[in-house]
């Protein structure tokens, strides 16, 4: 479907430019009340627009997806989260039937085996719970950054999710990585330890592995896979288009 508010988004990407994080976010939660959302992964972004929305107390819910596969450190810089600002943050779970009979079927690690495979658990464990979360919603905040891949590149900081029929904006769009990890260091935002390791970009634990120096930002996320398009469907800009798997290497 055509997007029914493009002049909003032209808006909104116009007034994006040159204002503070926290006033852009403060204008997305007056303008949409009770119908903004922000997925939260934990990573080095999403953990200042955490920071943003809730010492701001911005009426903007925070949720995550729990693909059940995440490190163990996410889930500690989660907990530390929680107990740093006492705030909910909901969680979108896979549902137990289909998590069941993919697992009964295929076994604990299927995504190794073929694309389809992968993509399947992606839409399982992320996008089916992502359609759930953003159901009803107007704006969906995200803490992707431009940076982080020649694709992402080509985004803009607020744009038309057609797949989910919502505005999507990512205020953090032209921050570097020095920027951010310089920003959460001053005002003692919880990372995930990850980070000191060489994880950039941290998605599930079997899926994940750190970066070298001089690599993508997106390099150590489903290695094994094509490098021209990284992205699990969450933020595809063309779906299941310049995806034919490419096995370089089989992960144990
Ligand atoms: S992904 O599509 O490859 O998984 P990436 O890890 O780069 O995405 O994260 C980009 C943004 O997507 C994050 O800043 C966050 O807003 C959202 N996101 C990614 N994974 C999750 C998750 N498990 N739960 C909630 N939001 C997520
Ligand atoms: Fe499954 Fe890996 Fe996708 Fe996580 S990133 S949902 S484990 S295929």
């Amino acid at each position: 479907m055509e997007n029914p508010l493009a002049g909003l988004v032209d808006d909104l990407s116009r007034y994006l430019v040159g204002q503070s994080v926290p006033e852009a976010l403060a204008m997305i939660a007056d303008h949409f009340p009770g119908k903004a959302s922000f997925s939260t992964s934990f990573g080095l972004e999403d953990q200042i627009l955490t920071h943003f929305i809730f010492t701001h107390e911005l009426p903007i819910r925070v949720f995550t997806l729990d693909t059940g596969r995440n490190f163990q450190e996410t889930y500690s810089t989660w907990n530390k989260t929680l107990l740093r600002y006492g705030r909910p943050i909901e969680v979108f779970a896979p549902q137990t039937a289909e998590l069941e009979a993919l697992v009964s079927q295929k076994g604990p690690n299927s995504f190794y085996e073929s694309i389809e495979n992968r993509k399947e658990c992606c839409y399982i464990r992320k996008m089916e719970p992502l359609q759930r979360a953003l159901a009803g919603q107007k704006l969906w905040v995200t803490g992707i950054r431009a940076e982080q891949s020649a694709n992402r590149q080509q985004m803009h900081a607020a744009e038309w999710d057609a797949a989910h029929q919502l505005i999507k904006v990512h205020p953090l769009f032209d921050w570097t990585w020095e920027q951010a990890q310089a920003f959460a260091q001053e005002h003692g935002i919880p990372v995930s330890p990850l980070h000191r390791q060489g994880f950039v970009s941290i998605g599930c634990a079997p899926c994940t592995r750190a970066i070298q120096p001089g690599e993508d930002f997106r390099a150590g996320r489903w290695w094994w896979e094509d490098q021209a398009a990284k992205e699990c469907g969450l933020h595809a800009t063309a779906p299941h288009q310049g995806l034919d798997p490419v096995v370089e290497r089989m992960p144990e």
